[in-house]
């Protein structure tokens, strides 16, 4: 076994110290060292190594991937659990490490708590860590399992974190805190990956922004519930990490049991925020599955026409939709069982004879011939007590013990763990998918997992309940390859790179007001890139917040995703379907620039604007957006990020919308560079003396093409 191992790819690299009989101390996790012989790697363990002091262990701590305190590790543990008590600290000693194609496999041994260990850890070619491990009890008897987290050190230097909060229509919102001494822990106890998960917890150096400063940032994987924690303590150890958070009893290990964590991501970037972002786009680029055809545009019915289902009323949405150039058709909520309203029929997944008297094909067969694909909506997790199949199954709702959980959205969560339940969804699935022409699922699940317990036998259930949907979503996948799917979760309560291991795009939110989609699709870009986002033009004013807004800002918004159209377009002036026809045509134009391209943003000073671009080789668009008044009047100039400084580009305004709607003409004139001729200019020189903004009155939206006009030179 070699006394060190380095992994390095696309300028990052993390350095193993196996030379002590116990876990690999974490040497280095950050910017490529470069290539190190084996005495250079013990010089630089031997460079880093703390010196012990402090009186609590004469051997020098280091944080370990699964910190342990029978290694002198006072923090939070890496495992936490018991046999009756026994067997409370662990002391693995590493038996086998085998390299694999990305990294390596560790092997430790605990005789003392009868535990077998095995860490995964891969360095991906974009610079993405992953780690996860697997625990297998070896001893008799049941060793209950509290937690185990999965932890990557991070330098002094970082002072200042970043992770996310939210709540239903603001998903994904920005929070930061001093990285001071002591722990930070973002419990998710809801069941799924949350509102309000803390997503991709970043530790950067001071002031760290979108191009500037060291980032180191971590991920957890998993969409049920999760413990994302950041540690610094006064001997010098900071340290992010992740895993599952189990509720009491959920793990119990007898002998030959496993239990697997969650994969843990972790990605650093030398150049603020858009450099770990990068890692993660080229990460989720690379995936086998990864969606590579267009991405449609979407029209979807929930807030054109919500639970009113009618052949007449949807074939002629459908027909502006196709007008206005949509491509995907997707039914939401309404079509099945009793489910009138909110307040019943899920479970029963039959196509209403109510609503529907001659069953989905006649819609289908218009949105087929109208040239669009076929979605549908379902909600498989869940079912309504008032629901056939909650009276012929009451013991499938998911409790606690002999009581029901609180509804929530009169609706409870469906066993899936029992494999009668299970295998009920299942069929009901697989069947209307093998009976319709459906191309796509919109997948939701809208409610938190309160007192969720097997209802046989009491026991906590969430774990199992996640694992059970994975298995699903996997079993459908395989049975119905050419299906995309959709995670949806009351909006964006289910986004995390597990689920979209096995789905081809998030609904980011249910606020589809593009002042409010600014924020949550530029946060939500953090970790997913934007062919994976799904953004939805609405109605003129919008149904969440009552805020009114032109539909330039809205399509303007909205280009940034995977685009979609939530409105009903029967109602639309022939002025605004002419202006939507316009968008929808722009984005087939740049959507494989904005589905390929590398994503970047500007570090603008002033609070009221943004500026978000793809930059490709060959392209880029630039899109500044106001959301309030401007502190500056006119406003300042901002560097355009992201462009080769040798190459020479043509910079216009990108019509529609290419006419900054301010109030210029009434106080002012035009922005001397915003005509359609444009201006040519360097890379160098945009990237750094900047390109002058536009005054906007709040809340819209200019775009900015930029293309190459000559070789580099
Ligand atoms: C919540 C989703 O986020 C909405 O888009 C819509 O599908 C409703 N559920 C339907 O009940």
């Amino acid at each position: 076994m070699a006394d060190f191992v380095h992994l390095s790819a696309a300028g990052v690299s993390l350095v193993l110290d196996f030379r002590g009989p116990s876990l690999p101390a974490v040497v280095h996790w950050g910017e490529a060292l470069g290539d190190l012989g084996p005495e250079e790697l013990a010089e630089l363990a031997l460079a880093t190594e703390p010196q012990p002091i402090g009186f609590s262990a004469d051997t020098p701590v280091r944080v370990s991937i699964l910190p342990e305190q029978s290694a002198g590790w006072l923090g939070h543990p890496g495992l936490a659990g018991h046999r009756d008590g026994t067997a409370w600290s662990s002391a693995f000693t590493v038996r086998g490490v085998d390299r694999s194609a990305l990294g390596v496999r560790v092997r430790g041994f605990d005789e003392t708590a009868g535990l077998e260990l095995v860490i995964e850890i891969e360095l991906h070619p974009a610079g993405v860590l992953r780690a996860r491990a697997r625990l297998t009890s070896t001893a008799p008897g049941t060793y209950w399992l509290d937690h185990l987290t999965l932890f990557l050190p991070v330098p002094a230097e970082t002072t200042e974190l970043l992770d996310f909060t939210g709540h239903h229509l603001r998903e994904r919102s920005p929070q930061r805190t001093a990285f001071t001494h002591g722990l930070r822990v973002r419990e998710n106890r809801t069941g799924r990956t949350g509102y309000d998960s803390p997503y991709l917890l970043c530790a950067g150096t001071a002031g760290f922004g979108n191009r500037h400063g060291r980032v180191w940032g971590v991920h957890t994987a998993f969409s049920g519930n999760s413990r994302t924690v950041a540690e610094r303590n006064y001997h010098g150890h900071s340290a992010l990490g992740g895993g599952e958070l189990l509720l009491p009893g959920e793990i119990g290990l007898r002998e030959g049991g496993s239990y697997t964590t969650p994969w843990v991501f972790a990605a650093f970037g030398a150049h603020g925020l858009d450099s770990v972002s990068e890692r993660f786009h080229s990460y989720m680029r690379s995936r086998p599955g990864h969606p590579t055809r267009p991405r449609p545009v979407v029209v979807n019915t929930w807030e054109a026409v919500y639970f009113d289902h009618d052949l007449g009323r949807l074939t002629e949405l459908a027909k502006a939709a196709a007008t206005v150039g949509a491509e995907r058709f997707v039914l939401d909520d309404g079509w099945f069982g009793s489910r009138r309203d909110d307040t019943s029929g899920l479970g029963d997944w039959t196509v209403s004879p109510d609503v529907w008297p001659d069953g989905l094909d006649p819609l289908i067969g218009v949105v087929r011939d109208l040239g669009m694909a076929f979605g549908l909506w379902v909600e498989p997790e869940m079912i309504n007590p008032d629901s056939d199949l909650a009276r012929a199954h009451p013991d499938w709702i998911m409790a606690a013990g002999d009581r029901l959980p609180p509804t929530a959205r009169s609706q409870q969560v469906l066993d899936l763990h029992n494999p009668s339940a299970y295998g009920y969804v299942r069929d009901r699935l697989d069947a209307l998918l093998s009976e319709h022409d459906i191309g796509y699922l919109k997948w939701d699940h809208n409610r938190d997992l309160v007192d969720a317990g097997h209802p046989a036998s009491g026991r906590a259930g969430v774990h199992d309940q996640t694992h059970a949907v994975y298995r699903l979503l996997d079993e459908l996948r395989a049975r119905h390859p050419g299906v995309e799917i959709e995670s949806c979760s009351s909006g964006g309560g289910r986004v995390d790179l597990e689920i979209l291991a096995r789905t081809d795009r998030i609904w980011a939110s249910d606020c589809i007001d593009a002042h409010e989609r600014v924020a949550i699709q530029r946060w939500t870009s953090l970790l997913v890139p934007l062919e994976l986002i799904g953004s939805h033009v609405g109605a003129p004013r919008s149904h969440t917040t009552h805020r009114e807004l032109p539909l330039d800002m809205r399509a303007g918004t909205a280009i940034w995703g995977h685009l979609g159209i939530e409105w009903d377009l029967t109602r639309a002036t022939p002025g605004e379907l002419a202006r939507l026809g316009e968008w929808v045509a722009l984005y087939k134009e740049v959507r494989s620039l904005l589905h390929t391209g590398t994503l970047v943003h500007g570090d603008v000073a002033d609070p009221a604007y943004s500026l978000t671009g793809v930059v490709s080789e060959s392209d880029a668009l630039f899109a500044v957006t106001a959301t309030a008044t401007s502190e500056a009047y006119p406003p300042g100039a901002v560097a355009l990020p992201g462009l080769d400084p040798a190459r020479l580009y043509h910079v216009r305004p990108q019509p529609p919308g290419d006419v900054p709607d301010g109030n210029a003409a009434a106080w002012g004139a035009a922005l001397p560079w915003c005509t359609p001729a444009g201006l040519r200019l360097t890379g160098r020189a945009l990237g750094t003396a900047g390109l002058r903004l536009p005054v906007l009155y709040p809340d819209r939206v200019l775009l900015i093409r930029v293309t190459p006009t000559g070789e580099p030179t």
